[in-house]
């Protein structure tokens, strides 16, 4: 079937930090949106000019500084509507210019194409997913090799657990897999790679996962797996 909507992938860093921004475009009415637009708006800017994107929406999966620091320039600029979960924004008292809570399997258009907000509590007690057209965002709930920290203010590993699962229920395995970070696998890959190769969707057990995931002789924050 032909789809109605193509991504763009786009790398940014900040010192040691490197996020994963994507460029989701409408391809009837190039009507386009942003997923967690990052420290480089120039190489945003270029891209979207390049396929002649019409900037409309921002999408944001949390809070973190890495994932709303473009927010405010991007309302601006586009004069853009930013989207983010109701429920991280009344948690953490977000705010930016033109933002708009949205919340659990709300649908939002980008032109001709349905964008999916799916609430993904776990690594913030507001985390959402976007998925469209067979492409799912996962902010930092979900990476190729592991699933988001869940040791900041508002994180539950008992909701991670519950969201893996409601993932693992909705989300059909030929879906493609775009993280906010990877430090070794790439991103883009198809859900069904995940349910084979990380370990989280492996685990059925509820106190096992949040040992696991609470383990204290990981590497640091990059360390996902
Ligand atoms: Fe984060």
């Amino acid at each position: 079937m032909k789809k109605s909507c193509s991504v763009y992938i786009i790398r940014t860093t900040n010192l040691n930090i490197i996020n994963y921004c994507y460029v989701v475009i409408d391809n009837e009415t190039k009507k386009t949106a942003l997923i967690d637009p990052s420290w480089n708006i120039d190489s945003i800017i270029k891209v979207v000019n390049n396929i002649g994107g019409l900037v409309e929406k921002v999408f944001l999966t949390h809070s973190h500084i890495d994932h709303i620091n473009l927010a405010d320039e991007c309302a601006e600029r586009f004069n853009a509507q930013i989207y983010m979960s109701e429920i991280e924004i009344n948690t953490y008292g977000f705010s930016c210019k033109n933002l708009l809570g949205v919340r659990d399997r709300q649908i939002v258009n980008i032109g001709k194409t349905n964008v999916h907000c799916i609430s993904t509590p776990g690594h913030t007690a507001g985390s959402m997913c976007f998925y469209c057209d067979g492409n799912f965002f996962t902010g930092d709930t979900v990476f190729i090799e592991g699933c988001g920290m869940c040791d900041f203010p508002g994180a539950s590993p008992d909701d991670m657990y519950h969201s893996l699962r409601k993932i693992k229920s909705i989300i059909p395995k030929d879906t493609i897999i775009y993280p906010a970070h990877s430090y070794g696998e790439k991103v883009g890959k198809p859900f069904g790679y995940l349910l084979n190769n990380n370990v989280y969707f492996n685990i059925d057990n509820k106190e096992h996962f949040i040992k696991f995931r609470m383990r204290k002789d990981q590497k640091g924050l990059f360390d996902f797996k």
